[in-house]
């Protein structure tokens, strides 16, 4: 069994660009929070035994978060914050006497790959280095930390923007912020940081200085796609993170045989697994995770807010929204309708306009709908959850359906029909 890692990752910072109240690393890309995307690479990598999120801005909200969606990791306060050294060095008691490799990076980076840092562990766990620092060229390295090499090319510091000489300035090969250590070796550089620098911060970009001092090996590992280590400031790099991530999905989608009609109007969860033949039509939004199966047709304008998992030969038309539900293969969702924490067999047709009327506000408890095989809904009917529509039964245009339908039956409420007489030449006199 390889080795495993013990991880920081620093979400303690303000964020004070993104001009919100909320903490950076909660906002979110496809509803899932930019903190998420980096634990859910770490630990796609299989090797994280223990991960410690080091927070001070909106730390309650964030420990809530961390503790309700992640058994694997834990919360470590920074109060004040003086610094990413300052902020690393939280964790310092967590991990004395661990005998592994620590890695280090930000918990507002959430397009970094599992398959990046397993090769940078890799090549880290293969050389001699004490310290592997990822670094990436940038042609406007602005505000970024130099990689600084000697005259053999060996790396030799970071020097941050504001300490950095006009020379150093010119430095194309950035710190992307993402460190591995060898725990034993380096573990000791995190009680001998000062501020001595321009910022009067803790910079956790010494420990390379340090190792080079105590004669250790530091060496760089250069991002093959600098993307990967594109960091959230504002709301405008959430935006193009957004569609950074959109664009790799749908290219992985088609490589895998999806049609996505307009990708430029697409928005495709990473998330979302598309089988062969399936066409997605333009205007459509998927978030979440959601399983969608072969030879389906989804959109134009179609919404699906994640938990939602299709069969074969499905159809979700325009203006259709489905949430936390199953549909069975050869079933059509066309137009119109809102389907929510339902169940929907095979070969059912469910008619425009059709809405699962899954909430109570006052309890706020969601309810659930189950239509079985061959079952038929009218236009604009309302099915108010929890309701079991049964086997090839029908429901009426515009019925109200409050109590299950057995199989077979047709269910109805409808108010008479009035037909006034003459009503035009009566209303004008
Ligand atoms: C840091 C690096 C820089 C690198 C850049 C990559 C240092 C000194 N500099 O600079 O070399 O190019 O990241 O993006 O490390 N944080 C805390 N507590 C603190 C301060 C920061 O948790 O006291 C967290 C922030 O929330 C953020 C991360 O650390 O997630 C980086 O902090 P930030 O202030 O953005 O560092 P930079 O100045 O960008
Ligand atoms: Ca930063």
């Amino acid at each position: 069994m390889e080795k495993k890692i013990k991880s920081i990752i620093l979400a303690a910072g303000k964020g004070t660009r993104m001009k919100s109240e909320k903490s950076k690393v909660l906002h979110t890309i496809f509803n899932k929070e930019l903190l998420g995307y980096v634990i859910d690479a770490l630990n796609g990598t299989g090797l994280t035994e223990e991960n410690y999120v080091i927070v001070g801005h909106q730390a309650e909200a964030v420990e809530e978060y961390v503790n309700k969606n992640y058994t694997n990791a834990k919360c470590r306060l920074q109060s004040p914050q003086l610094g990413t050294g300052h902020a690393a060095a939280q964790a310092y008691d967590d991990l004395k006497g661990f005998e592994g490799d620590v890695l280090i990076l930000c918990g507002d980076t959430p397009l970094i790959t599992t398959e990046t840092l397993k090769k940078f562990i890799e090549a880290h766990r293969k050389s001699s280095a004490a310290l592997t620092v990822m670094s990436a060229i940038f042609d406007d390295p602005t505000n970024y930390g130099r990689i600084v090499r000697d005259e053999n090319g060996n790396l030799k510091a970071i020097v941050e923007e504001k300490d950095a000489l006009d020379a150093q300035k010119k430095i194309k090969e950035i710190n992307t912020g993402v460190y591995l250590l060898d725990w034993p070796r380096v573990s000791q550089s995190f009680l001998e940081m000062d501020s001595n620098n321009a910022q009067h911060e803790y910079y956790l970009t010494d420990i390379v200085k340090w190792t080079i001092k105590h004669g250790l090996k530091a060496q760089s590992f250069i991002l093959e796609n600098n993307e990967e280590s594109f960091g959230i400031n504002s709301k405008k790099q959430l935006a193009q993170a957004t569609k950074i991530l959109k664009e790799r999905t749908l290219d992985k989608l088609f490589a895998q045989g999806i049609t996505i009609i307009d990708p430029e109007t697409t928005y495709i969860s990473p998330e979302t697994e598309i089988d062969t033949d399936t066409i997605i039509y333009p205007c459509t939004y998927i978030e979440g995770k959601n399983k969608i199966g072969k030879n389906c047709k989804i959109g134009p304008f179609a919404r699906l807010r994640g938990d939602v998992e299709l069969g074969d030969y499905v159809k979700i038309g325009n203006f259709v929204e489905i949430k936390k539900s199953k549909i069975k293969d050869h079933t059509n969702v066309s137009h119109l309708s809102y389907i929510g924490d339902s169940q929907l067999g095979s070969n059912v047709n469910i008619g425009a306009g059709t809405i699962t009327a899954n909430y109570n506000h006052i309890t706020k408890e969601k309810f659930q709908t189950v239509v079985e095989d061959g079952a038929s809904t009218g236009s604009n009917s309302v099915l108010v959850a929890p309701v079991k529509l049964g086997e090839n039964s029908s429901i009426g245009a515009g019925s109200i359906i409050s109590k299950d339908i057995e199989a077979n039956a047709l269910g109805l409420t409808r108010a008479p029909l009035k037909i006034f007489k003459d009503w035009f030449e009566k209303m004008k006199k």
